[in-house]
């Protein structure tokens, strides 16, 4: 199930902790990385190769919100729900992206572009609304102008 490359990685990942089984959300990380997402027989092998039960690497894998358990979209949002964001509209704007996409949070668009997830806060109270965009693209004060211009741009790349 996993590459050469990802093992030989998750070993090294392994040798710069005390304990090896701290590797599991790099070794998480890394072959999400590889897969897109983490299939049950990829937590199976991370669990043997860093020393844990499948169902604790699960448990590490289904907690954190930027591992995904399943198939997504070419491109990922993660639309903040937290109070501070609500307090700002992020109600009316997650409704607008879920029109948009044409799917609720937590499922892909019909044309696997995009996957639209809820997260809780990220980090950018004080410019709410916020969304994280593939892991790497944080914006912040969003508008619903904002988030079409964004959705689009997605959508072409
Ligand atoms: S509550 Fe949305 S970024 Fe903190």
């Amino acid at each position: 199930m996993l590459s050469d490359n990802a093992k030989s990685d998750i070993q090294k990942l392994m040798a710069q902790y005390p304990d090896a089984r701290s590797a599991v959300m790099p070794a998480l990380h890394l072959v999400q990385r590889e897969l897109g997402w983490l299939p049950d027989d990829a937590i199976q092998a991370i669990a043997e190769l860093v020393g844990l039960s499948k169902t604790e690497v699960n448990g590490v894998a289904t907690f954190y919100t930027m591992y995904a358990r399943a198939p997504h979209g070419k491109h990922t949002i993660m639309f903040c729900n937290d109070l501070p964001c609500a307090l700002r509209g992020s109600e009316k704007m997650l409704e607008h992206l879920e029109h948009k996409l044409g799917c609720p949070a937590g499922h892909t668009s019909a044309d696997g572009a995009i996957t639209l997830k809820e997260a809780e806060c990220l980090g950018g109270c004080d410019h709410a609304p916020v969304m994280l965009v593939d892991g790497v693209e944080h914006w912040h004060d969003l508008t619903i102008e904002k988030l079409d211009e964004i959705v689009e741009r997605l959508r072409n790349t």
